[in-house]
């Protein structure tokens, strides 16, 4: 018997035995319990198949951290993708601090170069700008995509700009034409926060495909999970080469995977005069070209990724439709919101379906009655980045009038690639039933 059969044995019994799995499974039509299952925003669209990858990298594995398996993902993701070299790290913010920190030494951009982004998403897209001593420079959003305003970039570009980060909310990019038109007009790079928006494309390229270097995040939300992790990925090989020495402790010896057990590594002369300042001869793996921290992902988790990645495009078109049922469902019941669409050049693999109340009352009790029906609601994350404590200093978050009603008018439920028939006509009916029993009384108000 294989490992990989007695794994699969060992699963069936536990699975039989005990009630578990369930959150990784997410729910199925069968298990499905109307008012009690909850509705996840999102979350690991796993089965067996990565629990016994998980188990075998554990069991049969020379290494537990990063090893053979991660750099196996990391070539497998890169060609997937379209790209030339990845790095895989513990999380998708550590991908963006690796990812500034390695563009950065790579371009030469020196302490207080500008990088303009949007001021609403996520915290770890503007933390390591900061991280890096660059100056974020914001962009108010439009509110019928909630990207940046393209039409406000260029007044705020000055000789030190050096980049434009991009970040697509919920996976829907801007006009790429505009954006990388800006970008050639002022000889500026593009970076991507790809994290969100995985498998999106503008005119059937992929939006990594555009940038100098690009990020992506494995949290279980993610279109591809490995319970924590992430990628940075670029077509340029420096960049990823201190990428990863960044991840790995600043480290100058690159070997990875297999090189790595190689007694003279990769390069062939792992014992050397590597030291400018010291004559003897030394070990490349103890030699530190960059002020670097460890980002290093377990081995396991790129067993799972290769698994995962083989489910990519059934995971792709999955939440591509559940956004597309769910926006038509929204639009049929809930009066007055604007569910974002995307570009006609673009193909969006949404993170979640997007939702922009016309007020803060109908957007408060919209989400109180999702929620009470236990569907999960999201924030579209940290609203005007400049409301919260940590970033206000930064600037007058008044300066950004649209990026103000986030918080007020904005959230999302999922567009998971998990959600079946009864989960849709689960949140269709309840809906339907919140949109009678307003227009009831609607009416009854009218007749007092
Ligand atoms: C746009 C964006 N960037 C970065 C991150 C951070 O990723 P992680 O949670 O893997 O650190 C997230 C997380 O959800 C995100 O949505």
């Amino acid at each position: 018997m294989t490992l990989e059969a007695e794994i699969q044995d060992f699963l069936t019994n536990v699975g039989n035995n005990h009630q578990i799995f369930k959150y990784l499974y997410n729910t199925t039509p069968d298990t499905f319990v109307p008012f009690e299952t909850p509705v996840y925003y999102s979350g690991p669209y796993w089965d067996n198949k990565e629990i016994i990858a998980m188990m075998k990298a554990i069991l049969e594995g020379k290494w537990i951290t990063s090893g053979e398996m991660v750099h196996k993902f990391e070539a497998q993701f890169s060609k997937k993708f379209k790209l030339n070299h990845s790095v895989m790290v513990n999380s998708g913010s550590s991908a963006n601090l690796a990812l500034i920190g390695a563009v950065k030494k790579y371009l030469e951009w020196q302490d207080g170069d500008e990088i303009i982004l949007s001021v609403v998403g996520f915290p770890t897209t503007l933390a390591p700008l900061l991280q890096n001593n660059l100056k974020p420079v914001f962009i108010d959003i439009e509110l019928d995509s909630l990207n940046f305003d393209l039409e406000l970039i260029e007044e705020k570009i000055t000789p030190k700009t050096k980049a434009i980060f991009l970040s697509p909310v919920l996976g829907n990019p801007p006009n790429m034409d505009r954006l990388l038109e800006i970008c050639k007009k002022h000889s500026i790079e593009l970076l991507l926060d790809n994290c969100d928006s995985l498998g999106s494309t503008w005119r059937g390229k992929y939006l990594n495909e555009y940038a100098i270097a690009s990020s992506t995040s494995f949290y279980p939300a993610h279109h591809i999970s490995t319970g924590e992790g992430g990628m940075v990925s670029s077509n340029i090989k420096e960049i990823i080469k201190i990428a990863r020495s960044l991840a790995w402790w600043g480290r100058a010896c690159d070997c990875v995977g297999a090189t790595n057990l190689l007694p003279c590594g990769g390069c062939g002369k792992r014992f050397d005069h590597w030291l400018p300042d010291y004559d003897g001869v030394v070990d490349h793996r103890y030699v530190f070209t960059n002020i670097g921290y460890n980002l290093k992902p377990l081995d396991f988790q790129g067993a799972i990724g290769s698994v995962q990645l083989e489910k990519f495009e059934e995971i792709e078109q999955r939440r591509i439709q559940s956004k597309k049922r769910l926006q038509g469902i929204l639009e049929e019941y809930v009066e007055g919101i604007k569910v974002p669409n995307e570009l006609p050049e673009a193909t969006t693999c949404w993170f979640g379906t997007p939702i922009v109340c016309p007020d803060s009352e109908s957007k408060r009790s919209l989400v109180e009655y999702f929620e009470k029906n236990k569907i999960q609601t999201r924030n579209y994350f940290a609203g005007n980045i400049l409301l919260q404590p940590a970033y206000k200093h930064l600037e007058n978050a008044e300066n950004y009038p649209n990026a103000n009603v986030v918080l007020d008018r904005v959230f999302f439920i999922g567009a998971a690639p998990h959600y079946h028939e009864q989960i849709f006509e689960y949140i269709q009916e309840r809906l339907k039933a919140r949109f009678e029993s307003q227009k009831t009384n609607k009416v009854l108000n009218l007749s007092c």
